[in-house]
């Protein structure tokens, strides 16, 4: 069997169409932009890399872009009074602080100072809490673009066999709560689970986000399962050349998608959803702000 290629990246510019086309409503309906804040702390290049797209997909879709670039030395409590300000301004609709943060701050008292309402990571505590028990919340944005692509391909995900490689609070956890709220039986693995291949073939539906390259093995895999790599890991790629890299995910992707009957590729899966989820849940606080409708399609 070769498994059917689920393309994030076409999927993600349908999500990207779907966000503008509502925010040209918001604008032409109602006079409000949604607007996105993110702050960046520190020089990592990775991190400048994703805030630069988030920022240039914002304006994009038509939204307002806000970007906060602080040293890596600043004090937590200049990065906590930027949220306070943030919070109470009404231009802006999303707050995300680009992870990691320079070692001397905490974290998670910086997640939990950002307003629940404008938590478009997801990663405040009242939002864990509220997905946790079923209520409506901000939802991660990549185990929500797994949801979509998965409810895309699948339909009804009531009673499959859900398991999720990794514990993570970004990716794991959260993607284990949302396929418990779609009926599916869900088993959390990670790198202490015995018989972990045994474990990983019983799955209708596959979840790889453990960060490990190439770690999940076609035999690892349930014919026809559907298969959805978070992995983004870069590796040497001597057969390119001198010094090259590539980027491979968290499943060895020849031999999973002989046996898969779908798979996200990487790259060109998961990835391009997770920023497109990131405008899409900028456009749904936005609404709830303002006591709007949320736009369809878009939410969990
Ligand atoms: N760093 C890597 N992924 C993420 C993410 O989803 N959100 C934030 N804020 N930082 C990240």
């Amino acid at each position: 069997m070769s498994a059917k290629i689920i393309d994030g990246k076409a999927f993600a510019a349908t999500v990207r169409e779907k966000v503008a086309s509502h925010v040209v409503r918001l604008k032409a309906d109602r006079g409000i932009t949604p607007g996105l804040a993110v702050v960046l702390v520190g020089e990592d290049p990775a991190s400048q890399v994703y805030v630069r797209n988030k920022g240039k997909q914002t304006v994009e879709c038509g939204m307002q872009s806000f970007e906060h670039k602080l040293p890596a030395e600043t004090p937590e409590a200049d990065l906590l009074a930027l949220i306070d300000r943030l919070n109470a301004d009404p231009a802006v609709h999303g707050i995300l602080v680009q992870l990691p943060l320079p070692g001397h701050m905490n974290a998670d008292a910086v997640i939990n100072a950002i307003d629940p309402a404008k938590d478009v990571d997801g990663f405040h505590i009242s939002n864990v809490g509220l997905l946790g028990t079923g209520q409506k919340s901000m939802v991660p944005c990549t185990p929500l673009g797994c949801l979509m692509m998965l409810r895309d391909h699948l339909g009804n995900l009531s009673g499959l066999n859900a398991v999720v490689v990794g514990r993570s609070n970004i990716v794991g956890k959260p993607m284990a709560q949302l396929l418990l709220g779609e009926s599916c039986t869900v088993t959390i693995a990670h790198s202490r689970t015995r018989d972990i291949e045994e474990v990983c073939r019983r799955a209708d539906i596959l979840v790889a986000a453990v960060g490990r390259p190439q770690m999940i093995k076609g035999d690892w895999v349930k014919p026809g399962a559907t298969v959805i790599d978070v992995g983004i890991n870069r590796i040497d790629a001597p057969e390119k050349g001198d010094g090259k890299t590539r980027l491979v995910g968290d499943c060895d992707y020849e031999s999973c998608a002989e046996v898969a009957g779908a798979i996200t590729p990487v790259p060109g899966g998961v990835g391009p959803m997770t920023i497109a989820c990131l405008l899409a849940n900028t456009v749904t606080a936005c609404c709830r702000a303002n006591g709007l409708p949320e736009p369809e399609g878009l939410t969990a």
